[in-house]
């Protein structure tokens, strides 16, 4: 067998559904109606709607643990409608709300499940453990041999995640899988499984009933009515820009300017320049560099470019040199959301966030240029009616 290193995961596959119908026994109206559908290759298709619209059933049938009725299920082109089941599933992750694992089984035994029914050998199954565990940030060492009473449901949530990536399966289907857990912990998860997806780009499949979910995660967003019948598939982006019908402006709700900014990301707007010191440097070179009078703060640096602090003029000239600041400040990625800025802005006593680009300081971004782009924004949707 081959060495198993984490260049060799598997990417994503086409899924397509082809007028697939189920109907439960007694039920008078199908739970999933003639569904047509493609989810392309490598993306994050998030499936949304009112309770008991038919989400987990479609979902389900994707890798059969649900027979449709009627219609056909194409994965990488392939009629698996007919396929053998269990085969179908080992190729197809399965992440479920709570994370899904057996109790009496350890850590390491829960990731390594599939693994092992596909017969890897013992040291292959080991080392995937292992490097899922680091991949969905949990230590190993620490974690591969307790128990799942012994972790927080966060972190059972983080095991339900590597157990469905564990064979490096093309699919990936997901029902509500941070469902269960507090919000900043809920938070924490999708960042990871952002950058887990960056890195893998699996063909995944997430129903959630979080509409703000769908937007942050998905590449593309499902929203169903009751039969699973399709009010509008499309991105994130456009679903916001312009809702199909009232139903999904419903669903999507108020306050979608505001959801723009998760969208939105911290360089597609201008930064500020101030002046910019370095450790160690004559305060009053500094100075001579202030050419203009309503400038009065002044940006450290260390000697790797990074920002270390962000203080005016006045608690600079109580120093003959520019000091080495002692506290951490917090930075924002020239990547990270609007939404994740305001946030980095809210908990820093400036009013805007030093922006970087692998590290290096790229300039500030105020407040006042983020409210007025939300300003634009709401012009924009105005106008647009
Ligand atoms: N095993 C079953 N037998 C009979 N009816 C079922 C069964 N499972 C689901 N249903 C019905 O099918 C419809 C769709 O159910 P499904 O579980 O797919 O909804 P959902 O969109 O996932 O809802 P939720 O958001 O509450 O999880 C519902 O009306 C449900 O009552
Ligand atoms: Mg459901």
């Amino acid at each position: 067998m081959t060495k198993n290193d984490q260049h060799t995961f598997q990417a994503g596959v086409e899924i397509q559904l082809q007028g697939v119908t189920k109907r439960y026994p007694g039920a008078s109206e199908p739970a999933v109606g003639n569904l047509n559908l493609t989810i392309p290759a490598g993306e994050m298709v998030m499936f949304v709607g009112p309770s008991g619209c038919g989400k987990t059933t479609s979902l389900k049938m994707i890798n059969r643990l649900i027979e449709p009725t009627e219609g056909r299920i194409l994965i990488d082109g392939e009629d698996v409608t007919n396929k053998n089941p269990t085969q179908l599933r080992r190729k197809i992750g399965y992440v479920i709300q709570g994370g899904g694992m057996m109790p009496h089984l350890s850590v390491g035994d829960n990731v390594g499940l599939v693994p092992g029914l596909l017969k890897w050998d013992r040291k292959r199954i080991r080392q995937r453990v292992d490097e899922l565990l680091d991949l969905v940030g949990l230590d190993p060492a620490i974690y591969r041999d307790r128990y799942p009473r012994e972790l927080s449901g966060g972190q059972q949530q983080r095991v339900g995640v590597a157990r469905g990536l564990a064979a490096d399966p093309p699919i990936v289907l997901m029902d509500e899988p941070f469902g269960a857990v507090d919000p900043i912990t809920r938070s924490r998860l999708q960042d990871e499984l952002m950058s887990i997806q960056s890195e893998l780009n699996k063909t995944i499949v997430c129903v959630t009933h979080d509409i703000d979910e769908a937007i942050k995660l998905g590449d593309r967003i499902l929203i169903l009515e009751p039969g699973a019948q399709i009010a509008q598939y499309d991105t994130p982006e456009n679903i916001l820009a312009a809702p199909a019908n009232d139903f999904v402006a419903d669903f999507i709700g108020a306050g979608s300017t505001l959801k723009q900014l998760s969208l939105r990301r911290v360089n597609e707007l201008s930064f500020d320049h101030p002046v910019t010191a370095r450790i160690g440097e004559p305060v009053a070179d500094v100075e001579k560099r202030f050419a203009d009078v309503g400038e009065n703060s002044v940006v450290i640096l260390d000697d790797r470019s990074r920002p270390r602090e962000w203080i005016s003029l006045r608690q600079l000239r109580r120093h003959t040199h520019v000091p080495t600041p002692d506290i951490e400040v917090q930075t924002i990625d020239h990547r990270s959301t609007l939404n994740d800025a305001l946030d980095a802005m809210l908990a820093s006593h400036h009013g805007g966030a030093m922006v970087t680009e692998r590290t290096r300081y790229v300039g500030v971004l105020s407040y006042d240029s983020v409210t007025e782009y939300v300003r634009s924004l709401n012009e924009q949707a105005g106008s647009g009616s």
